[in-house]
């Protein structure tokens, strides 16, 4: 092993079949000063077009793994932005007419937008036109040129502008173009690619096969999920050829000039690759986070950050990310989007009618990193009105509708009617089931920490959607509104029927919070949470049945703000129809 190893994961949240490996990794690195920080990024998005559903995807499941980070305690750092060099970006602002910073600058601006209303809670927000960033892009090259892994040679093969990316010949189709001439293609990507013979700067990259291998297989979880680790893996099974790493100014004027040959420019993607270093502060401190580094990446660039980028960094002598988390990606209604089929989801558009969190919800919910989701009007709202207007938002109203919870508090558990154990002759009125889903939501906690953690973020939703159904099933169980209130032994069994399920709500509103902050916050306000127990250390799910103090007991309902998520209309089914409400009683 020649690089140095980072604390991995905590023992805490790992499934026992990585326990021994974190074991391991933790014992070898030094947990003080690291083990309560963590930094995530996502790749930084091109300025050439507007973001889209995909990138807000990317984003998104980078900020759901920030906030979760928050709520156990981390001090997290949480870095996106834009990539605003190289060929692409300077042809598409000749295109606009406009000068190229004024350009990346709107589109730049487009995109903080997006993200700022759609609540990714970034803590630094980089451009790759920043002096801090070509700094460090310049820094970082004089590193690895002074170190012998950068040299003057000559390169001539294949280069797609569309994905800046050179390709060798077997990654190469032929196809024919909208006009019916016979072009190149990237068979991966399905870009055109165009013949580039030029001289430049070349990186070693070859050198960096075995190491690479090293890495990967002493770190079996740092490329993630397995089957992008194994395609890597793959991928290394030839020889690397030597990579280009920077392109005559001739040719590309938009980007940041080798240091000492303003005649060449620095390839993009090596120049991309570093923002997530210059967010860390290298050159000067970036030890600090540069330890804790996770990367989310869509399956587009996985050679660009499990390939180039731990060769920069092993050239560089810098430690290597911890995981890199590869994502899948979206189409749209079974195909993938593209300007020229028209059939880009604008997410800020969506979002009006969707609400941020119902299109949060929604990516995070379908998304499955493993393979590619579809996304389709008719599919979100059937999914939002289902899981959150009438399971949760259903459960909610029926624990805090006045009609039912006049006194509006967070009323008495009473042991007897659910003892802590179901005997025979016991006065208890829980049944079977009801114990179930005790059991159920106890240990709901760990089981969305796990998948949190792997950014399986659709099985822990689906987790916790399956608990929303057995709340709602032990109310619809037990008929609260049946009840006779002027009966003492009725009232405490209606008591702790609420009590119990406000608790349920209350883990659930909890958990949802990186996933839909605004519908978990109003949720928690409605239950009168207090912001300073919302984290996952408050969550201790119902004390009192382990005959602890519950904080919450007879405590007042915080304000009724409304539904906690409205039905949608279907756009196709519902146009024209009224609009259903919701029952209060099923
Ligand atoms: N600029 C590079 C990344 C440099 S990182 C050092 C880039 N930019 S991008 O704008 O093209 O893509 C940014 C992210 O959006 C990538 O993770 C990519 O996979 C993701 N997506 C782009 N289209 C997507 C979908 N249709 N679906 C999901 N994610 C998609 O690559």
């Amino acid at each position: 092993m020649r690089f140095k190893l980072q604390n991995q994961h905590c023992l805490l949240f790992l499934p026992w079949s990585h326990q021994r490996i974190s074991v391991r990794r933790c014992m070898r690195t030094n947990l003080r000063n690291d083990e309560r920080k963590f930094y995530i990024s996502t790749p930084i998005f091109y300025v050439n077009a507007s973001p889209h559903i995909g990138h807000l995807y990317s984003a998104v499941i980078a900020d759901c793994l920030h906030r979760y980070k928050l709520l156990k305690g981390f001090d997290s750092k949480f870095a996106t932005g834009t990539d605003e060099h190289g060929l692409k970006i300077q042809q598409a602002a000749d295109a606009a007419g406009e000068d190229p910073l004024n350009f990346c600058t709107q589109v730049s601006e487009r995109f903080k937008h997006l993200f700022r209303s759609c609540d990714i809670a970034y803590t630094d927000y980089i451009r790759t036109t920043e002096p801090r960033h070509q700094q460090a892009v310049e820094h970082f090259w004089s590193v690895l040129r002074n170190k012998g892994l950068i040299y003057k040679g000559s390169y001539e093969g294949w280069y797609s502008t569309q994905d800046e990316s050179f390709l060798t010949p077997s990654q190469v189709g032929d196809a024919v173009d909208a006009s019916g001439k016979q072009i190149k293609v990237s068979l991966e990507s399905g870009h055109k690619v165009e013949w580039m013979k030029e001289e430049n700067y070349m990186f070693r990259l070859s050198e960096f096969r075995p190491r690479l291998l090293d890495w990967l297989r002493e770190n079996p979880r740092a490329v993630q999920p397995e089957r992008f680790y194994q395609a890597v893996l793959l991928e290394l099974q030839e020889d690397l050829p030597d990579l280009s790493v920077s392109r005559q100014r001739s040719r590309l004027q938009w980007g940041i000039p080798v240091p000492d040959d303003p005649e060449q420019t620095i390839y993009v993607w090596l120049d991309a690759l570093v923002n997530y270093l210059t967010v860390a502060g290298y050159p000067d401190q970036h030890d600090r986070w540069w330890n804790v580094a996770h990367h989310v990446v869509g399956k587009d660039i996985l050679k660009f950050h499990a390939i180039y980028w731990p060769s920069f960094l092993l050239g560089a002598g810098l430690p290597l990310p911890q995981v890199i988390h590869v994502h899948s990606h979206f189409t749209v209604e079974g195909k993938k989007m593209s300007k020229s089929l028209g059939n880009v989801v604008d997410p800020i558009e969506r979002s009006l009618t969707l609400t941020t969190d119902g299109m949060r919800y929604f990516l995070l919910r379908q998304g499955v990193p493993d393979s590619d989701c579809d996304y389709k009007d008719d599919k979100v709202v059937k999914l939002l009105n289902a899981e959150l207007a009438d399971s949760l938002g259903g459960l909610l109203n029926r624990c805090t509708a006045p009609s039912l919870n006049p006194a509006q508090v967070y009323p008495h558990f009473c042991p007897h009617s659910f003892p802590s154990e179901q005997g025979v002759g016991s006065k208890g009125r829980a049944v079977i089931e009801d114990y179930h889903m005790l059991d159920a939501v106890r240990s709901l906690p760990g089981v969305v920490e796990q998948h949190y953690e792997s950014l399986h973020t659709y099985k822990a939703l689906e987790a916790i959607c399956a608990c929303v159904r057995q709340t709602n099933g032990f109310i619809a169980r037990h008929k609260p509104w049946k009840l006779n209130g002027k009966d003492t032994e009725d009232q405490r069994w209606l008591d702790t029927i609420f009590h119990v399920s406000l608790e349920c709500l209350r883990i659930y509103g909890t958990l949802l919070q990186p996933v839909v902050p605004e519908i978990s916050n109003k949720l928690l306000s409605r239950l009168g949470v207090l912001p300073s127990e919302r984290s996952w250390a408050a969550l201790d799910f119902l004390p009192k049945f382990q005959e602890m103090t519950c904080p919450f007991e007879g405590r007042e309902l915080g304000a009724d703000s409304g539904v906690l998520f409205s039905r949608l209309e279907r756009p196709s089914l519902d146009k024209g129809k009224p609009k259903k409400t919701k029952k209060l009683q099923d």
